[in-house]
């Protein structure tokens, strides 16, 4: 099914943007990949606009004349179909039925592509071609976890002129997400795009094979057309929260959450890279795997959790939660904490006496979970704090210990907790000095917020409360402290309530940020800013427009991997909002709008692609001098927001188009000053 010689041509031809769409371009390229040759009429009926017309059920009930829906969207968003209809694989009989649908007979082109959506389940849920002569499945796609339809392009040259057929099968009895969509088959040039505009190359079949690619790390991460260059993804499976940070041996050290069979939440295991700037990463083996992992319906895992040196012997030791899936191990506890320690950095054998702390204190029904230890100035020890939680509020459980090896832990007592307003869950705590003030972060209704306030040893006075990013895309944010006494953190880009997570298409789900550095900022909140070292990702020299009144729209350039700062000069600025658009084309956009009467910027990404829509905004701290920075991170699918009073803003975004790049600003109704635009192109971190 996984033909190499394809993926080779694929990720040297289809993914550079224009070689279909311009004759010019394309006469250098091999010519079997272009689309102007070797272009045949696709299937009979290729977008189901006069219902099963063409298309024959094989097999089951899965598929019938009222899988065919015209309904436009659905509990999460629109289906994106092209016409009127689409199929539906869920409408005829639901999630479990199983069953198969051909096309009719055609002559593969060199090109094709369609729309795919439901179930993300290789083996029992796909669309596929297959050769007429030997019934030979010769390609396949399966869906992303979302009923919304997304566009895969495949390079079908080494079948063209070849009878072909697709298929779709559904051998899924799952109850849920049991059921694969398809819309809009096209073939030859019209496979590429639409309206001059050129379709992202995504699907699993352009992504090369890692276990036995030659390309270098950085090679086979760019294959990805909508994977962030710049920062931490896996190459295959699902992340999410940050894990075990800490610089050790000189070296920064991230290890992840982890599923390394499918783009979803599952039995966590920890992935683990190390950096030596906490920029460029370098990928390690899996450092935890989940205690059954013999059996992937039992969902025991190992949890997020701290990495501490163990200062007597040089190791690295990791103190984490021991989640076991009492479904399946009734008698268990739940959510214990346990410990591992390396001495390479690579291996990670577990504490003999596991569990370290054997399960919650009383009054912790909703959870207790997500050890983080720190070193306390105050008690004059090592302290953990734990997440937890009641019917009414969420709680930051305190332990402490006098034990070097931090294996013997005793409770202290609740070091804060809430009033219910965030979460009745606390998820994640990290708590630690901050100049002169201690500031504790916690996940609560899948919301990241961070307290500022002060300790007296044994409890926490909050004194403000904020959201530690005002995007949608940022959760369970870790805090460790650098060699050179710098707070830093890296947060989770993505979050539990969205079901967009497009890049499933491709195999994998989960970001981290970069490298962010925490301070105070002047209100008392919680700033935070990229570390300095993200500027050595720099590929080139940066396009600098200098001082710049803009009136109407200026483009500053064109880029899906670069970094755009700015300076505002507010009191010069007559314009009553200005907005800066990324991921820009013809067709979709991301604006960022900041008004200045009311201080409030706002990222839009309503019209943005396959990701989630929506509109999230912050207010801006009205800085001093009236010069407003702007630091933004722009990495393909993704957009980190930094300004100067210490405000970011995370989201995931997902273009459609490889167009979709262009960066402008938008003086809406008057002058906006810039004192200096600056738009830096950013390259690889893995090393
Ligand atoms: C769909 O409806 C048509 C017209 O009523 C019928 O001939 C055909 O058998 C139906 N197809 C399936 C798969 O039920
Ligand atoms: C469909 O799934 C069933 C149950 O897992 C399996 O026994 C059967 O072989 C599968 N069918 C095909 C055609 O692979
Ligand atoms: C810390 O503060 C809490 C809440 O104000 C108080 O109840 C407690 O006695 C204080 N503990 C110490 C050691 O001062
Ligand atoms: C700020 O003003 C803009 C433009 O009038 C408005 O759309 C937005 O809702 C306002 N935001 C807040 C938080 O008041």
């Amino acid at each position: 099914m996984r033909n190499f010689l394809f993926q080779q041509v694929l990720t040297g031809s289809l993914l550079s943007s224009t070689i279909f769409v311009t004759p010019a371009v394309g006469k250098a390229i091999r010519r079997t990949t272009s689309c102007h040759s070797n272009h045949y009429p696709g299937p009979v009926n290729p977008s189901f606009e006069t219902g099963l017309t063409g298309w024959t059920v094989i097999s089951g009930d899965a598929f019938g004349n009222a899988s065919v829906s015209s309904a436009s969207s659905y509990w999460g968003g629109p289906f994106n179909q092209v016409g009127s209809n689409f199929l539906w694989g869920y409408a005829e009989s639901g999630d479990p039925a199983v069953g198969q649908l051909h096309s009719s007979t055609f002559q593969a082109s060199n090109v094709m592509s369609f729309l795919v959506g439901g179930g993300w389940d290789p083996v029992n849920l796909y669309v596929g071609l297959v050769r007429a002569s030997d019934g030979e499945l010769l390609l396949s796609q399966t869906g992303s976890q979302d009923e919304a339809l997304i566009r895969i392009v495949w390079d079908t040259s080494s079948y063209a002129g070849q009878n072909v057929y697709m298929t779709v099968y559904d051998n899924s009895t799952a109850t849920s997400w049991g059921h694969i969509n398809l819309d809009d088959v096209r073939t030859g040039c019209d496979a590429l795009g639409d309206g001059g505009l050129t379709f992202n190359v995504l699907g699993q079949v352009n992504q090369p094979d890692q276990s036995t690619s030659t390309l270098s790390p950085s090679q086979l991460y760019a294959a990805d057309s909508v994977r962030p260059q710049f920062h931490y993804t896996p190459y295959q499976g699902w992340i999410n929260d940050p894990a075990g940070l800490i610089e050790w041996n000189g070296r920064h050290q991230l290890f992840s959450q982890f599923n390394p069979v499918a783009p979803y939440w599952g039995p966590m295991h920890w992935s683990h890279a190390d950096s030596p700037d906490a920029v460029h990463w370098h990928n390690l083996p899996v450092a935890l795997y989940p205690p059954y992992p013999e059996n992937p319906a039992d969902s025991s895992g190992r949890y997020t959790g701290s990495a501490v040196l163990d200062k007597d012997t040089g190791a690295l030791q990791l103190i984490f939660t021991d989640a076991t899936d009492t479904a399946l191990h009734p008698n268990a506890v739940p959510e214990v904490v346990s410990s591992a320690k390396s001495t390479d950095g690579i291996n990670f054998p577990l504490y003999s006496g596991n569990p370290i702390i054997a399960g919650p204190p009383a009054g912790s029904p909703s959870g207790f979970r997500d050890p983080k230890v720190f070193w306390d100035p105050v008690g004059n020890s090592w302290k953990m704090v734990v997440g937890s939680g009641d019917a009414t509020s969420g709680k930051v459980q305190l332990f402490t210990t006098s034990d070097p090896d931090l294996l013997q832990w005793s409770y202290v007592g609740v070091l804060t907790e809430g009033d219910g307003s965030t979460g009745t869950m606390w998820e994640c705590p990290n708590f630690f000095p901050l100049d002169d003030k201690w500031v504790l972060f916690y996940g609560g209704d899948s919301v990241g917020w961070y307290e500022v306030g002060s300790y007296n040893g044994t409890q926490f006075t909050s004194e403000k409360v904020g959201l530690l990013d005002a995007g949608p895309d940022s959760y369970a944010t870790q805090w460790y402290i650098d060699s050179a006494g710098r707070n830093l953190a890296i947060t989770w880009m993505g979050n539990w309530p969205t079901s967009k997570w497009p890049s499933r298409i491709n195999g994998w789900a989960g970001v981290q940020s970069v490298t962010r550095q925490l301070f105070i900022r002047e209100d008392g909140g919680l700033g935070s800013k990229p570390i300095d070292e993200v500027s050595s990702l720099a590929t080139g020299a940066a396009t600098e427009l200098g001082a710049t009144n803009v009136h109407g729209t200026i483009t500053v350039g064109s880029s899906n991997t670069a970094r755009l700062q700015m300076s505002v000069d507010l009191a010069s600025t007559n314009a009553p909002a200005f907005t800066v658009l990324l991921y820009s084309s013809s067709a979709e956009q991301v604006a960022l709008t900041y008004t200045v009467a009311n201080r409030t910027l706002t990222l839009d990404t309503t019209d943005a692609g396959y990701g989630q829509a929506g509109t999230w905004g912050a207010v801006i701290a009205a800085p001093t001098d009236n010069v407003m920075t702007m630091d933004l991170l722009i990495d393909r699918s993704s957009v980190e927001v930094f300004v100067g009073d210490g405000t970011a803003m995370t989201a995931t975004v997902f273009p459609r188009y490889q167009e979709s790049k262009d960066i402008k600003i938008v003086s809406n109704g008057g002058k906006t000053v810039f004192e200096s635009v600056s738009l830096t192109p950013l390259g690889s971190t893995w090393i």
